[in-house]
């Protein structure tokens, strides 16, 4: 009798939230919350950039800038990730001009664009919580949603990082990742 090992993988172990620095991470691709010239600023962008070295600029050169909530893709050069994803979150005006909305556009097209790539690990910075100003637990609660939707559809991506640069965004996180599995239960 052949008893077939049913291997349930819920949405869930496809995601984690760990603290440290996304440059060092060993995953196929490490999303920058960039600018929209894409040429390079302060924040995880200037980190980013620092790891990757100068021929990642040189490669952004040539993608002619970025929209907010769009996704450019370059190699990683000297980041141990393989790819690094550029996407622009939107600066925090007051919550009236689209942001929500163009806030999940940046998880949802940088999750198409490493679907369409064959990327299976990624990893991604609290996008737009820092020098854009959009209130952590409302910017955490976009990330995991629209990932948490874009995995039940697609089976592609193995495991999305939610990466921290403190404790207090991880607790922000697993916040929001509780009250979705509390929803889940019901
Ligand atoms: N690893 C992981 N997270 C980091 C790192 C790092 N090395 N450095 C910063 N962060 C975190 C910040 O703590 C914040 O939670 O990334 C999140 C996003 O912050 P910013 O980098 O300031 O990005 P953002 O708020 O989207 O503003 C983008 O800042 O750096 C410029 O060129 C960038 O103009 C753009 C703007």
């Amino acid at each position: 009798m052949i008893i077939k090992k049913l291997k349930v993988v819920t949405v869930l172990d496809r995601i984690e939230v760990i603290q440290g620095d996304i440059t060092t991470l060993t995953v196929d691709a490490i999303t920058n919350a960039a600018n929209s010239s894409l040429l390079g600023g302060g924040g995880v962008d200037g980190a980013i950039h620092k790891a990757a070295g100068p021929s990642l600029l040189e490669e952004c050169r040539k993608l002619n800038g970025c929209h907010t909530g769009e996704a450019k893709i370059t190699a990683g050069y000297k980041l141990p990730a393989k790819w690094v994803i550029h996407t622009v979150g939107p600066v925090w005006q007051g919550g009236n001009h689209n942001e929500d909305e163009l806030l999940a556009r940046c998880y949802r097209n940088s999750l198409t664009l490493a679907e369409e790539r064959g990327i299976t690990t990624i990893a991604f910075p609290a996008i737009s919580t820092g020098i854009y100003r959009f209130p952590l637990g409302r910017a955490t609660k976009i990330a995991v949603t629209e990932t948490w939707n874009f995995l039940r559809k697609n089976n592609t991506i193995d495991k999305v990082f939610f990466v921290c640069f403190g404790d207090s965004i991880c607790q922000s996180y697993w916040t929001v990742i509780r009250e979705i599995l509390g929803e889940e239960e019901k």
